[in-house]
């Protein structure tokens, strides 16, 4: 049992299978938090508190004339409101009927259940009843009527719990929601760090660790989508903290929209962490009766980052992603966009297709500039139909011509982007997102297709099921390539403008969940100018998303490193493509590029027709060995061994479940004269077996000095999984500018390890 109520106590404590969580409420009704962390028993934890009469941190009126220690403004609470008294951050403002701000929520009930709760319209992580347990906590404002059901999914295997509330007017008149957070957490004891994922385009999720100072600190984004510029992951940790040691939290919202997560340290020390839809763009009517439903969160407790990292990955591989998708072999791709841009026709298309058929590609996809007048990014947005004239024939017959190729065949859409100049602009400029009498800001010379409107929702979905019903289509890259400004939407009344921002994001769910529903075959890769909606809500629906519109080998390593923190390589759309790269101008070898996108889906994005034979069969290598290690790469354990930003080569690994095998990958990012050697311990190995270590990428002709690493590993020594995890492995020296090895290693078996000893 993972829920577990005390009614002597009042203490609900819920168990995974290494962490503790626990609430309690206390003699006013209030829900405290009184802890979270590595596993303990459910003894009731809030002797920890600490009670005292704080100067100028009020007292409720009820205990305040008797009891000046009892504050809001210093317990630790399961979900802060705005107004009581506690100065804090909070979770929940509300402008009550009378224009009153204040909230002040007491326990009523609570309830447990068996299985997963589900949020209508906003994707969350799913669970059978034998693998998660449902608690929901109900308080309410007795003055107001206002009903807070706080809801808490267990996953106790997984070691995650889920938090969402679901707010109900049961009051008489209508209420304003002006922030409804997913998770309020409070930490008494600690000194913490944050890591963050910051970016921009082309540059995504790139690490920051920062102390959690006085004050409040805060990153989100106000943009319509996720965004570049901060991820809605983070980690909570000491300062201590490593990747393989030390507390670390985890946190994920699973939402695709405008975020905030805030965190303060207070007067005593305390931490508060509030995560949830961004407030500033957000107010919602609800009238009597009615109830609102904030997105999801995820969160996690280890030791170390490594360890909650690979938490999240699995989470979100088997109780995020869904569908046919979710364990299905996903094929390797070819995508024209930086082989061509707009500039192609069928013949081109096809060209590309049966070369790449011929080294092992599985999939075509034909990027963005098929349909309406769509020759640059000036035009053609909204206009869904293929441009025939410069295909050469019907959208059907190119699939079919691709197919014919022994391939499958997937398409580009941008449904959220609009242009001006487009047939659909001109017949709706009412479903562009704009205030009305102000010019709308533009981007990318594009605006934004209204979809918090049911209507724009309900042509999108017609319009798209009717392309893919009329072509032989197995993969659709998603696309939305801006930020959301002058939030206004026709649809909605004056006092409603507030909700557009998160109405249009459960419009987009919507449009998702039902392509995905009638097209189940379909793979969907999510993108937006790359990772600017890289996010566990889009995963529900799209179960890989291109990670960076930067394809440079070196600049994904910092990219792919950052976002490994909080998502699995399943997830990340990585493709192997030209050089001089098209972002950087930098040139890497090929064998470089094959690795760093074997860190993700893998695929790759130029025209293999102007490559030498020699890169060819180069290619034709790659996918191979793509193949044979599929397994371990999708699926295997993810170990950070060492960092992009430090030392001179950034070190990976993937190992079996069962320490069986493993695949370590070493890229050098910075070459240098009589480099220090690179030392990496590994992880997930089996201590007391015997590895055989197999160095790829050496050319068998090559002469190698007795004492390099290459000699060493041609040699088929065995090395112990204890030696290789606590004494470590040094990588081979970089033979030329940047660099790729990679390492498979294999367990032997007994029989195997007694020949070999007897034959040295
Ligand atoms: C942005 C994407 O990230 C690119 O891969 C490409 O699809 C372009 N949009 C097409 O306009």
């Amino acid at each position: 049992m993972s829920i577990i109520f005390d009614d002597k106590v009042k203490t609900i404590t819920l168990q995974t299978k290494n962490t503790t969580y626990q609430m309690k409420i206390d003699r006013q009704g209030v829900l405290l938090h009184t802890y979270y962390g590595e596993k303990t028993d459910d003894t009731d934890k809030s002797y920890m508190i600490c009670y005292r009469d704080r100067g100028f941190s009020g007292n409720p009126y009820e205990v305040g004339r008797i009891d000046r220690t009892y504050s809001l403004d210093i317990l630790p609470q399961e979900y802060s409101c705005f107004g009581t008294g506690d100065y804090r951050i909070s979770a929940l403002k509300v402008k009550n009927a009378d224009g009153s701000r204040t909230s002040c929520l007491l326990y009523e009930s609570c309830e447990i259940r068996e299985g997963k709760y589900s949020l209508p319209g906003l994707p969350a992580a799913y669970g059978t009843k034998e693998e998660a347990q449902t608690l929901t906590v109900t308080l309410r404002d007795c003055e107001t009527g206002l009903k807070v059901c706080l809801y808490f999914g267990v996953f106790e295997e997984q070691d995650i719990i889920t938090r969402a509330v679901k707010i109900i007017n049961e009051g008489e008149g209508a209420v304003m929601l002006q922030k409804a957070a997913s998770l309020s957490m409070d930490w008494q004891t600690g000194d913490y760090e944050w890591l963050t994922f910051y970016g921009r385009h082309t540059m995504e999720r790139n690490l920051e660790r920062s102390r959690i100072m006085h004050g409040v600190q805060s990153v989100g984004s106000v943009r319509g989508t996720s965004s570049h510029q901060h991820n809605p992951f983070i980690m909570v940790c000491d300062g201590s903290t490593t990747e393989e040691q030390g507390d670390c939290y985890g946190f994920s919202f699973v939402y695709s929209g405008e975020f905030l997560m805030e965190v303060e340290k207070d007067q005593m020390d305390q931490t508060r962490l509030v995560c949830g839809i961004h407030p500033e763009n957000f107010e919602w009517k609800l009238e009597s009766g009615e109830s609102f439903v904030t997105p999801e969160i995820m969160m996690a407790y280890g030791k170390g980052f490594g360890s909650v990292s690979r938490i999240f990955h699995q989470m979100i591989r088997e109780h995020i992603c869904r569908g046919e998708w979710k364990h299905k072999r996903r094929p390797v791709l070819i995508n024209n966009w930086e082989g061509t841009y707009f500039h192609f026709t069928g013949d081109k298309l096809e060209a590309i297709a049966r070369e790449a058929a011929d080294l092992g590609v599985e999939l075509f996809v034909m990027d963005d500039g098929w349909f309406g007048k769509r020759d640059d990014d000036a035009s053609g947005l909204g206009d869904w139909y293929p441009n025939e004239e410069k295909l050469g024939c019907t959208l059907k017959e190119l699939g079919e011509r691709i197919m014919a190729l022994g391939m499958q065949f997937g398409i580009w859409f941008e449904p959220e982007g609009i242009s001006e100049d487009s047939d659909l602009y001109r017949a709706h400029p009412d479903w562009a997102v704009a205030v009305p009498g102000r010019k709308p800001g533009l981007s990318r010379n594009q605006l934004v297709l209204d979809f918090s409107r049911e209507d724009v929702q309900d042509y999108m979905i017609r319009r798209l099921k009717e392309i893919l019903h009329n072509a032989p289509i197995s993969y659709i890259k998603w696309d939305f390539n801006r930020s959301i400004c002058d939030k206004y939407s026709r649809a909605l009344p004056q006092e409603r403008q507030g909700e557009m921002a998160h109405r249009f994001v459960l419009g987009l769910y919507r449009v998702l969940e039902e392509l995905t529903k009638t097209f189940p075959h379909i793979l969907l890769e999510g993108c937006s100018g790359g990772g600017g909606r890289f996010d566990a809500g889009m995963l529900y629906y799209t179960p890989q998303i291109w990670c960076s519109d930067n394809t440079d080998a070196i600049e994904r390593l910092q990219i792919q490193y950052g976002t490994s923190f909080g998502y699995p390589v399943s997830a990340m759309g990585a493709h192997v493509s030209a050089v001089p790269n098209h972002q950087t101008g930098r040139v890497t070898p090929l064998s470089t590029r094959g690795c760093v996108a074997m860190a993700g889906t893998f695929g790759y994005e130029l025209d293999v027709n102007r490559m030498t034979a020699a890169e060819r069969e180069e290619v034709r290598s790659q996918i191979e060995m793509f193949k044979k290690h599929y397994d371990l790469i999708q699926y295997g354990e993810y170990y950070r061994l060492s960092s992009p930003v430090e030392g001179s080569a950034t070190v990976w690994e993937m190992v079996s479940s069962d320490g069986g095998e493993a695949l370590v990958s070493a890229v050098y990012h910075h070459v240098r004269s009589n480099p220090v050697p690179v030392y990496v311990k590994l992880g997930g190995l089996r201590e007391d077996s015997m590895y055989r270590l197999e160095l790829t990428g050496v050319p068998e002709e090559r002469t190698l000095p007795i004492n390099s690493k290459e000699h060493f590993f041609r040699q088929g020594h065995l090395v112990s999984g204890a030696a290789l995890m606590h004494c470590g492995l040094m990588v081979p020296e970089a033979l030329n500018g940047f660099q790729a090895w990679q390492i498979y290693l294999r367990a032997q078996s007994c029989s195997t390890v007694q020949a070999s000893m007897s034959l040295s």
